[in-house]
């Protein structure tokens, strides 16, 4: 695969938002799609510890079971409502009576970009990868949202009867390993979060994606280069459309490559006219990513012998304890992922037994890594089952059914 490929298979989550939409929506955030729809919302602020600001987006439903949206590699909370209240999962959620918050993990554009100190044109401020996101980002917001929903009951506001202020965590694609280094660095939150839904999830990514090291190799020889450049952001605004205005024929070639049926690749192809389709993301989330491909093993980021003797006290990257998860899990796979296999995902279900509860296979013939954000049944086939799921755990009566 060309260097080309590797860009569109990292991009192919940004396209989401092309659904039936005219030109006058490419454009558009989080907030602006939640504003045409008159969806009633909130905006929070979030600061990490290490500073930065990130803006939650909420549906609000004061009282009610708190679900939790988190976006994999280089997406942002756009990707959970830009098909629009009929099929998008945070509109379905808040019909359906959830209190629903969208995270932005660092990097995400345009709500992931703020910093105390830092801007978004600094090395320093790119220096994350899905650690950063576990380590940092996911602890401030599941604690902002407990201190919000909490102070709402307190005052009474909430009239259902005592809801937990544990959180429904829903994560895509790298979220899940973000997930992993929350819970196994910060165990308090094995008891904050009462159930984890992984969508093509990643983790160990070791022989199990549909790629070989001379792909890795030609996407880390762009990363190179665009940080010999000080480009840090890797895929800032405008980069896709310009890419495949350029080379349309590779760009679509690709994209079927990496997201499944006819039927979505229609809409895929409309995306790229979009100029926000890249939400940004840090060359170390990919040099993490290879780590992990190489190592085979579900590790810290590397940063060499000296450095990693200052933090982690060994000249070898520090190996997240898995065996500290113990939230409830389940894990979803499309059979055609080239990125999150169905035996990458059963690798990550025989090292987690313990937690997880049930693995589900997409029920389609063709599904991709990018299928469950994109795909125009994306409601039949992934947001219903999903839901379908998350409310028999809560009655006591999710099955063990691994698929
Ligand atoms: C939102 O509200 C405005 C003004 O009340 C209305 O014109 C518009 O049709 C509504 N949009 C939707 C999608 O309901
Ligand atoms: C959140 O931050 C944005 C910009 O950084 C600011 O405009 C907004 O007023 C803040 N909102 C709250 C609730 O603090
Ligand atoms: C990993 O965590 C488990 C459970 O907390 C603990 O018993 C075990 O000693 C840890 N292993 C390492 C290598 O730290």
């Amino acid at each position: 695969m060309t260097e080309l490929g590797w860009i569109i298979v990292a991009l192919v989550p940004f396209i989401s938002c092309a659904a039936g939409q005219t030109e006058a929506h490419y454009e558009w955030t989080t907030l602006d799609w939640l504003k045409a729809h008159n969806a009633s919302h909130e905006l929070h602020n979030v600061t990490t510890a290490d500073g930065y600001q990130l803006q939650l987006q909420r549906l609000p439903r004061p009282g009610a079971r708190a679900v939790l949206l988190v976006h994999g590699l280089l997406g942002s909370s756009l990707g959970w409502v830009c098909l629009g209240p009929a099929k998008s999962l945070a509109f379905q959620l808040h019909q359906l009576q959830y209190d629903v918050w969208l995270a932005n993990l660092r990097g995400a554009y345009p709500h992931g970009r703020q910093h105390i100190e830092l801007t978004d044109v600094m090395d320093e401020f790119w220096s994350f990868s899905f650690h950063e996101h576990g380590a940092y980002d996911l602890p401030a917001i599941i604690d902002h949202m407990a201190e919000v929903t909490g102070s709402e009951q307190q005052s009474g506001e909430a009239d259902r009867e005592a809801p937990t202020r544990q959180v429904l965590l829903i994560g895509h694609s790298q979220a899940f390993n973000a997930f992993l280094v929350l819970c196994s660095l910060h165990p308090r939150f094995n008891q904050r979060i009462q159930l984890m839904q992984a969508l093509a999830p990643l983790s160990r990514l070791h022989r199990q994606v549909r790629f070989d090291a001379a792909q890795v190799r030609s996407l880390m020889k762009f990363v190179k280069k665009r940080q010999k450049s000080s480009k840090f952001e890797l895929f800032p605004p405008g980069y896709l459309r310009k890419l495949c205005q350029r080379k349309h024929e590779q760009c679509e070639y690709y994209t079927k490559q990496y997201a499944g049926s006819a039927k979505s690749n229609k809409k895929l192809l409309e995306a790229f006219n979009y100029e926000h389709l890249l939400q940004g993301g840090s060359a170390r989330e990919i040099k993490h990513l290879q780590q992990i491909w190489k190592s085979g093993d579900f590790i810290a980021y590397d940063y060499g012998p000296m450095q990693n003797m200052k933090i982690y006290n060994g000249v070898e990257a520090l190996r997240y304890n898995l065996s500290r998860i113990s939230v409830p899990t389940i894990l979803y796979f499309g059979e055609t992922d080239a990125i999150a296999t169905p035996e990458g995902v059963h690798a990550i279900y025989a090292q987690m037994m313990n937690s997880v509860r049930s693995v589900k296979r997409i029920e389609s013939p063709k599904f991709n890594h990018f299928d469950f954000l994109v795909a125009g049944e994306v409601k039949t086939l992934v947001n219903d089952k999903l839901i379908e799921l998350m409310e028999k755990f809560l009655e006591g009566k999710l099955s063990y059914i691994i698929e």
